[in-house]
C-alpha cells in the first residue's frame, strides 16, 4: 500500500497525540479483501485443533500484555483503569471459551426413513463450514473486547477477517490484530482496515468480496449498512434504551446499587447501560433516595490521574448531545436531583426525577451519565412505556416475587430480561441480541460461531 495518508489519533483525556493510522483508499481495500479471499482456503484447511492452539496463544499473549493494553485503552478511549484491565482479561477468557465451544460444535447425520415415504437407503450428513471473508466492525467503547468477540469466533470457524475498528480505538484494534498474528494467525487472515468512513465506508460494506458483516455500533449506522448491502448475512448489535422496572416488592437496596452501576459505569457509554427507570409510585421516593446515596459514592475525574467511575465522554459531540437532552428535560419540568454540570467533555453523573413522556431523555439514548426516573401507576403502564421504545436490547425487572418477574419478563419486547440485576451482556456465553432497532441476529460465543458458519448437507444414497 503506497501513498497512504495518516489519521492522527489523540486522547480524549488530554488531547495528546497517541499515534497514527492509515487513511486507506479504495484500492487499498481491494488489496486487503483480495488477500483475505486468497488465504481463506489454506486457513480453513488447518485442522480445528491447530487453529485452536493458535487462538490459545493469542489469549495468553493478551494476558501477558495486560498492562500495556490497559494503558492504551485508558489513553485512547478514556476508560477507567479497572474497567480497561477487566476488558483485556475478559477478552482472554472469551477467546478460551470460544475455543472450547468450537471443539464441541458437531454436525449431525439424519436418516431418511424418519420422513413419510422415504426409506433407509438415504441419509444426510449435515456439516458446518465457514462463510468466507467476515467484515468485523467494532465500536469505540470496547476496542479490544467487542473486536475480539467478532474476530475469535470467525477465525476459529475457519473464516478470514477484515477488521475495521472505530477510529477512536483503532490503535487498540491494530495492537489486537498484531497479537493474533504473533500467535500464529496468517497476517492475511486478520487484516485491519482504517480510514475515513466518508471515503471507504460504503465501498467496504458493499464490496463483493465480503461474505458476512458483524457490526456493533449505533442504530443509525447499522440501519444505513442494512439498507446498502445485498444478500450478505448481517449480525448487528445496535443502540438500546434499557429500562429498569422496579416493582413495589423489590429489595430497594440491591435495586439502587444495580441501577447506579448499570447506568453510570464508563459514564454510561455502553449499549446495555440502564437508560431509564420505570418505578411504581408507591416506592419511588424511597428508591430515588437510595439511588442518590449510591450516586454520591461515584468518583468523577480523569482516569489518567486516578480511579474514576465517571470519565470524560469520547468527544465534544457526544457531550453536547447529552447536554441537549438535559436542557430539554429541564425546560419541560423534570426535577434535577443530582449533577447536571459539565467541564469540557466531562459530564457529572446526573439524575432527573419526574421525567415525563414528552421529554427526549425518556426515549433517546444519551450514551452518557444521565438517568431519567419515570414514575408509573401500574405494572402494565411500565411495560407499555418500556415497549413503546424503538429499541429492544435488554430490560431489568426488580422484584422479590418470581411470578411477578416472569409475568413482566414475558411481556417485554427485548432480547433479554435481567431479573434483579442490571442490564449487561455477560457472561459472554449467554445469548446476546436485540429486537426492533437494537439489532439483528444473536451473539454469544456458541451463537456467534453458528452465525458465522453455514450448514452444508451431503446426502448419501445407497443402492443394493
Ligand atoms: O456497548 C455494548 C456492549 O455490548 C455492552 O457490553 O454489557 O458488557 O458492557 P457490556
Amino acid at each position: 500500500m503506497e501513498n497512504e495518508q495518516l489519521i492522527t489519533i489523540t486522547s480524549p483525556l488530554d488531547g495528546s497525540v497517541l499515534g497514527n493510522v492509515n487513511a486507506m483508499s479504495k484500492s487499498d481495500i481491494d488489496e486487503v479483501i483480495q488477500k483475505s479471499k486468497k488465504v481463506f482456503d489454506s486457513w480453513r484447511a488447518i485442522p480445528l485443533n491447530e487453529r485452536c492452539e493458535i487462538l490459545y496463544k493469542a489469549a495468553n499473549l493478551l494476558v501477558t500484555r495486560v498492562d500495556e493494553l490497559t494503558d492504551l485503552l485508558v489513553k485512547e478511549v478514556g476508560k477507567d483503569k479497572k474497567s480497561a484491565k477487566s476488558e483485556v482479561i475478559r477478552t482472554a477468557d472469551f477467546i478460551r471459551f470460544t475455543i472450547e465451544t468450537a471443539k464441541n460444535i458437531h454436525g449431525e447425520s439424519i436418516n431418511g426413513d424418519s420422513f413419510a415415504g422415504y426409506y433407509s437407503n438415504k441419509f444426510a450428513l449435515v456439516e458446518r463450514e465457514p462463510i468466507g471473508v467476515v467484515l468485523a466492525i467494532s465500536p469505540f467503547n470496547y476496542p479490544i473486547n467487542l473486536a475480539a468477540s467478532k474476530i475469535a469466533p470467525a477465525l476459529v470457524a475457519g473464516n478470514t477477517v477484515v477488521f475495521k475498528p472505530a477510529t477512536m480505538g483503532s490503535l487498540c484494534g491494530v495492537r489486537l490484530a498484531e497479537i493474533f498474528v504473533e500467535a500464529g494467525v496468517p497476517s492475511d487472515a486478520i487484516q485491519v482496515v482504517t480510514g475515513k468512513g466518508s471515503e471507504i465506508g460504503d465501498y467496504l460494506i458493499t464490496h463483493k468480496g465480503i461474505n458476512f458483516i458483524n457490526f456493533t455500533g449505533s442504530t443509525e449506522v447499522g440501519q444505513s449498512i442494512a439498507k446498502k448491502v445485498q444478500m450478505v448475512p448481517l449480525l448487528m448489535e445496535l443502540g438500546g434504551k434499557d429500562a429498569a422496572i422496579v416493582l413495589p416488592d423489590a429489595n430497594l437496596e440491591i435495586t439502587a446499587k444495580n441501577i447506579v452501576s448499570g447506568a453510570f459505569s464508563y459514564s454510561g457509554q455502553r449499549c446495555t447501560a440502564v437508560k431509564r427507570v420505570l418505578v411504581l409510585e408507591e416506592v419511588a421516593d424511597q428508591l430515588v433516595e437510595k439511588i442518590l446515596d449510591q450516586m454520591k459514592k461515584l468518583t468523577v475525574g480523569n482516569p489518567l490521574y486516578g480511579e474514576a467511575d465517571i470519565v470524560p465522554l469520547i468527544n465534544k459531540k457526544a457531550a453536547d448531545f447529552v447536554c441537549d437532552l438535559m436542557e430539554d428535560a429541564k425546560e419541560k419540568g423534570a426535577t434535577l436531583r443530582y449533577g447536571g454540570e459539565r467541564e469540557g467533555n466531562l459530564i457529572y453523573p446526573t439524575l432527573f426525577d419526574h421525567v415525563t413522556l414528552d421529554m427526549r431523555v425518556a426515549w433517546e439514548e444519551p450514551f452518557g451519565p444521565v438517568l431519567p426516573i419515570i414514575r408509573v401507576k401500574t405494572v402494565d403502564e411500565a411495560i407499555d412505556i418500556a415497549n413503546k421504545s424503538e429499541y429492544g436490547l435488554q430490560s431489568s425487572v426488580f422484584t422479590e416475587n418470581i411470578n411477578n418477574a416472569f409475568n413482566v419478563a414475558r411481556k417485554l419486547e427485548v432480547g433479554m430480561v435481567q431479573v434483579n440485576n442490571k442490564t449487561e451482556r455477560g457472561p459472554d456465553h449467554f445469548p446476546f441480541m436485540g429486537v426492533k432497532n437494537s439489532g439483528i441476529g444473536v451473539q454469544g460465543i456458541r451463537y456467534s460461531i453458528e452465525a458465522m458458519t453455514r450448514i452444508k448437507g451431503i446426502v448419501v444414497n445407497l443402492y443394493d
